[in-house]
């Protein structure tokens, strides 16, 4: 895809993340375009995101911490993700610099890049789409990563809780800090979705 942001973007992620980054970047975006496809998902929107999600991720903890404290723009369980795994905050960072510094205007992307690490309740098919590429993209090479790419091409809602499930399961696996957030967002799914339609 070209849009006439591209350039703009472009310049940006690569004066601001590593190479490998920047290739899963641009790997989540064409995943992104080609599921979006798939999916009745408009094209330019899912690119837009797919290569902006990770646009804050070389921010250090810290530094994730003050821009978003600046901006008052902190969120349901801010405190514990900030204490637990600042990290996880690129993606609520991310969503600001593609509103302020790219202007983007379109909800839902911001939405699909400031959900794309935690999810939500009644995410958007585009929210869903990116937050599955990012799992799946070509660049990953975890055990199920090529499995649940062939899947999502067929079925992006089987996708999803699959992804979902083995992202919560490898923190619990890891004995890792698990955001309520992400628990949220599995019940309200297996509440509100039958995870094998
Ligand atoms: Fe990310
Ligand atoms: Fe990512």
């Amino acid at each position: 895809m070209n849009t006439d942001i591209d350039e703009d973007i472009f310049e940006y992620l690569y004066s601001h993340l590593n190479p490998k980054r920047l290739e899963h970047s641009y790997n989540v975006a064409n995943l992104a375009v080609s599921l979006a496809e798939r999916n009745d998902v408009n094209a330019l929107n899912a690119w837009l995101a797919g290569l902006l999600h990770d646009c804050a991720k070389s921010m250090t903890d810290k530094e994730l911490i003050k821009f978003l404290k600046n901006r008052k723009k902190k969120f349901k369980y801010f405190k514990e993700v900030s204490i637990k795994s600042p990290h996880l905050l690129h993606s609520f960072a991310g969503e600001i610099i593609a509103r302020e510094y790219f202007k983007i205007k379109n909800e839902t992307v911001l939405k699909a890049i400031k959900n794309h690490t935690l999810g939500r309740e009644n995410m958007s098919i585009l929210e869903r789409l990116i937050f599955v590429a990012d799992s799946i993209s070509h660049d990953r090479k975890w055990k199920y990563a090529g499995t649940l790419r062939e899947l999502a091409k067929e079925d992006l809602n089987k996708a999803f809780f699959e992804v979902l499930a083995e992202k919560i399961s490898y923190v619990i696996r890891d004995a890792g800090w698990l955001c309520p957030q992400t628990i949220d967002t599995w019940n309200w799914y297996v509440s509100n979705f039958k995870k094998d339609s």
